[in-house]
C-alpha cells in the first residue's frame, strides 16, 4: 500500500512505492484502451490542476484520468486567476483546499513550490512540474513505457540527451531509473550539464555519441529556450548535428532500442522528424501511458483519504 501522502518527487520514493504505482498503471491502461472509460475509484472526489506555466499533456492526462475514474475535475490557470491580482501561491492554495479539494496538481516555475504548498494545506499534492527540479509523474510514465515494451527495467541502458541543466524531467528518470536498477548515462553540450549531475547516481558526458551507443533506450530532451539565458549553444543547426537525435545517431543504439521524449517536441532541433516518428518512437505511447499513470496516482493517493470534514 502507497505509504506517502503526497507524490512531490522521486528523490524521496522507494522501489517499491513506484513498483506499485507501475503495477496500478497497468490495471488502468486496460480501462483507457477499452470502450467503456469508466470506473468508479474516483466517485465523489474532486481534483484541481493548478498551473502556473504552459502545459497540454500533463494537464489535460490528470483531467481525463480523473473524469474517467468518476471524479470532478477543475483546472486553475494563473494568468486566469487572483493570482494576476498578487495573490500568494499559499493564499491560493490554501483557498483552493478549503473548497473541499482531495488532490491539488501544482506546475510552477519555482523549484520546490509543491513542496512548500503541501505543508500548508489539507489536499493530497502532486508535483507536476517544479522549475528545473522535478516532474515525476513523467519519468513513471517513461519507466512504464520502458517496463511495458522492454520488460524488466533492471539491467537496462538508458541515455539521456540533450538540455540536461534545465530537465526536470531528466532529474525525476535519474532518481526512478537508478531506483529501479537502470544505468543512466546524461549527454549533451557541456554548457548544459550541470554540475551536480554525476552526485545523482548517473554518468555524465558531453560526448553524445558515446552515451548513445549500445543504450537500451535513447532520451532525447527538449531545448527549454524559455529557461535559457542566450549563447549556450552556438546555433540550432550545430546543435541539431552534434548533440541532436539524428538517424546517424540513434543507429549507435542497440537493435531495436526506444527513442523516447517527453514532448513537446522541436523537431529539427533536438530530435530529426524521421528519428520522431520511426517505429522505435515511443513518444505517442507516452502520452497514452501518461493517463494511465496519473489514474493510478489520483487512486491511489485518495483510496485511504478521510471523508471531507
Ligand atoms: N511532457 C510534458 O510535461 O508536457 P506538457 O508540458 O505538455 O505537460
Amino acid at each position: 500500500m502507497l505509504k506517502m501522502k503526497h507524490l512531490l518527487g522521486l528523490r524521496d520514493a522507494t522501489a517499491t512505492e513506484i513498483q506499485e504505482i507501475l503495477d496500478t498503471a497497468l490495471l488502468m491502461k486496460v480501462v483507457i484502451t477499452s470502450n467503456n472509460k469508466k470506473t468508479p475509484h474516483l466517485q465523489g472526489r474532486s481534483i484541481m490542476t493548478i498551473f502556473y506555466e504552459n502545459s497540454t499533456r500533463t494537464r489535460l492526462s490528470f483531467e481525463l484520468a480523473c473524469k474517467y475514474m468518476s471524479g470532478t475535475a477543475s483546472n486553475m490557470s494563473a494568468s486566469t486567476s487572483s493570482v494576476a491580482k498578487g495573490e500568494s501561491l499559499i493564499d491560493t492554495a490554501r483557498t483552493i483546499d478549503v473548497m473541499g479539494t482531495d488532490v491539488m496538481i501544482l506546475r510552477h516555475p519555482m523549484s520546490g513550490a509543491p513542496h512548500l504548498m503541501a505543508k500548508h494545506v489539507k489536499s493530497a499534492v502532486i508535483n507536476a512540474g517544479d522549475g528545473t527540479n522535478e516532474h515525476p509523474t513523467q519519468a513513471l510514465l517513461d519507466m512504464f513505457t520502458m517496463r511495458e515494451k522492454l520488460g524488466d527495467i533492471k539491467g537496462l541502458r538508458v541515455a539521456i540527451v540533450g538540455d540536461v541543466r534545465h530537465s526536470r524531467v531528466a532529474r525525476s528518470n535519474v532518481f526512478g531509473l537508478s531506483k529501479m536498477g537502470a544505468s543512466v548515462v546524461v549527454a549533451g553540450p557541456p554548457t548544459l550539464l550541470p554540475p551536480e549531475m554525476d552526485a545523482l547516481g548517473c554518468d555524465v558526458t558531453d560526448r553524445v555519441d558515446e552515451a548513445v551507443k549500445d543504450a537500451d533506450v535513447v532520451m532525447g530532451l527538449r531545448i527549454q529556450l524559455e529557461r535559457q539565458k542566450k549563447g549556450l549553444f552556438p546555433s540550432i543547426r550545430e546543435y541539431h548535428k552534434f548533440f541532436g537525435l539524428t538517424p546517424e545517431r540513434v543507429a549507435l543504439a542497440r537493435k531495436g532500442a526506444l527513442v523516447m521524449h517527453p514532448g513537446p517536441v522541436n523537431r529539427g532541433v533536438e530530435i530529426a522528424s524521421e528519428v520522431a516518428d520511426s517505429p522505435e518512437s515511443t513518444i505517442d505511447e507516452q502520452v497514452t501511458n501518461g493517463v494511465a499513470i496519473r489514474m493510478a496516482l489520483l487512486f491511489m493517493l485518495t483510496r485511504h483519504r478521510p471523508e471531507a470534514e
